[in-house]
């Protein structure tokens, strides 16, 4: 909303120009956004460029992040609207009205379409696991329960959805199993049968595993260990789900590179599935990307309220550029680099894990124009031998 009070007039017809390829006019912003170069284009030999979406950009409710999303990216992933709080809010009740409309913005442009996310611990009804009294569900309930779930979802979009995110989050940062209600009333095996059951409901789906913070040893190793499971019991699982949820100083780059290097090893495809760099204050301990975390606000925690000093701003830049040329060398294992959102004033990360913050964590800005980051990561792609310093 008020992302939107911000646009002018004269931006949306910037943004409408360089979509369908009109001369500019001679006003600088216009020469700006004509000659702005499409990642999918720059990233064309090595791998689709994605975004995540709302319904403000795939109803072409807001015109200017639609023209953008159709004009920048090749891939999209849905931010919530296939999350089973928004498809299945009730018992035998499905919503799919959202969902069908992402589908159809995604193949009526010719993008690869992500389903996301089959099984996680969040944005899930506790009446998931519980049965009409009340009572926790036996195992073999909820193994119904998904079954249908997943037959139901899956099916509906056979197809024309490309990949599915069947499992979220199932790890601890110490790579052990989290104790959510999937597991305790399921057991370990409940990652086997999610992924039997995606299987099943449509055979030609892309099917990943998909986690935050596995950069960090511990649960990079809990990662190998499922898919390594998944693989024993001969279940098809095609690649694994980098959130890439940064920080300016977190991950390494020689920890994305050997984590991308320890995940091709098993034989699957690695996919940057929600990449985003936040550049305020640590506000919690660790690299969590705990989507239930929340912390106090306060003014310390949210310095750039007034913009992003251009030092910051050269950093980011710096931190997109060294990532991707990581990406770049490992293009051969990885099918997708996708951004978790379009531009800065949408991005969760002004609500996480303290609400009300301004960030600055992607490639495009407040004004959907494009950012020194994304320059850098620009001049990366051209410059694949990576010896260019990054202006
Ligand atoms: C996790 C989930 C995403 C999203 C982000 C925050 O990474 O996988 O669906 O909820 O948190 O937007």
């Amino acid at each position: 909303m008020m992302l939107r009070g911000m646009l002018s007039a004269s931006l949306l017809s910037v943004v409408a120009g360089c979509v369908s390829g009109q001369t500019p006019a001679s006003s600088p912003a216009r020469e700006q956004s004509s000659h702005t170069p499409a990642l999918k284009t720059v990233f064309k030999d090595a791998f689709l460029m994605g975004v995540a979406v709302s319904p403000r950009q795939f109803t072409e409710s807001d015109a200017v992040g639609a023209a953008l999303v159709k004009a920048q990216f090749n891939a999209i992933s849905p931010e919530n609207v296939l999350k089973w709080e928004i498809v299945h809010p009730l018992p035998n009740t499905y919503n799919f009205t959202a969902s069908d409309q992402y589908v159809d913005f995604g193949k009526r442009n010719g993008m690869f379409v992500l389903g996301h996310t089959l099984v996680w611990h969040s944005q899930t009804p506790r009446w998931v696991f519980r049965d009409d009294q009340g009572n926790p569900l036996t195992r073999d309930a909820l193994l119904a329960r998904m079954r249908e779930h997943i037959f139901t979802v899956v099916g509906r979009y056979k197809g024309r959805i490309d990949g599915w995110d069947v499992v979220n989050e199932a790890l601890n940062d110490d790579g052990t199993l989290r104790d959510s209600p999937w597991h305790r009333i399921i057991g370990d095996d409940y990652i086997v049968k999610a992924f039997e059951y995606a299987h099943e409901a449509d055979p030609a789906a892309q099917l990943n595993y998909n986690d935050y913070s596995v950069e960090d040893p511990p649960k990079r190793a809990g990662v190998v260990a499922l898919i390594k499971n998944l693989q024993a019991h001969g279940i098809q699982v095609n690649s694994v789900g980098v959130q890439a949820h940064h920080q300016l100083d977190w991950p390494s780059f020689e920890a994305e590179d050997s984590t991308i290097v320890a995940f091709a090893a098993l034989g699957v495809h690695v996919n940057l599935s929600e990449l985003d760099v936040d550049v305020l204050p640590h506000a919690t301990t660790g690299n969590t990307a705990d989507v239930n975390v929340n912390v106090a606000a306060n003014a310390k925690l949210n310095p750039y309220a007034a913009g992003l000093p251009d030092s910051m701003q050269l950093e980011l830049a710096r931190r997109y550029a060294g990532m991707f040329a990581v990406y770049l060398k490992h293009k051969d294992v990885i099918d997708r680099v996708t951004l978790w959102g379009v531009a800065d004033g949408v991005s969760w990360l002004n609500n996480w894990p303290v609400r009300g913050r301004t960030n600055y964590p992607l490639l495009f800005d407040r004004a959907y124009l494009p950012k020194p980051a994304f320059d850098s990561v620009v001049a990366r792609a051209r410059d694949q031998k990576g010896m260019r310093p990054i202006p």
